[in-house]
């Protein structure tokens, strides 16, 4: 996997969950806010969206948004979208936070864009898990769970674009 870097030096991202309203833009937002203070070299472009448009338009889940900001992260401003064509062209690498998402993912991109999706928790390999647990219809814990798990794959993916970026 590269991340390439042409005269334009953003790099990217999108995180992409079913709902957009819970583990994306805690993605999101805890992935600017690390990199702001721990990779500000990066010139990074952040987004997120969901495979499904239940919730498109509506701010994240309070659940999501208190369970974030009691570790210092703002996303109450998010609003929700779904996934759309142009995301494929227009973004580096777009990161799915479950199996189940990714899949979805790879029928509706084309060819071009496959090898830029990839699961979240690939740049977290010293977490057991692979894929995000869906919070929603979970307890409190399950929040704090996505915060762990996001924490832990947004450091890894700093740490990857920073080699990244010195090697091009
Ligand atoms: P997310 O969580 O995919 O992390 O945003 C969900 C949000 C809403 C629903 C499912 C998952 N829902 O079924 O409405």
């Amino acid at each position: 996997m590269s991340v390439k870097q042409g005269a334009d030096a953003r790099i990217r991202i999108l995180f992409v969950c079913l709902g957009n309203i819970c583990r994306s833009p805690t993605a999101e937002g805890v992935t600017r806010s690390l990199a702001s203070k721990e990779a500000p070299e990066l010139t990074l472009e952040l987004d997120s969206a969901g495979t499904a448009a239940y919730h498109a338009g509506s701010a994240p889940d309070a659940r999501t948004v208190a369970a974030a900001a009691r570790r210092g992260y703002e996303l109450g401003h998010l609003r929700a979208r779904v996934v759309s064509p142009e995301d494929f062209a227009l973004f580096d690498l777009i990161l799915a936070m479950d199996q189940e998402n990714l899949t979805v993912l790879r029928r509706r991109a084309p060819a071009s864009a496959q090898p830029r999706l990839r699961l979240f928790l690939e740049f977290a390999p010293e977490q057991e898990r692979r894929e995000v647990p869906d919070p929603y219809y979970g307890g409190a814990n399950g929040f704090e769970d996505v915060l762990d798990l996001t924490e832990a794959a947004a450091r890894g993916l700093l740490a990857y674009l920073r080699r990244s970026a010195r090697a091009v």
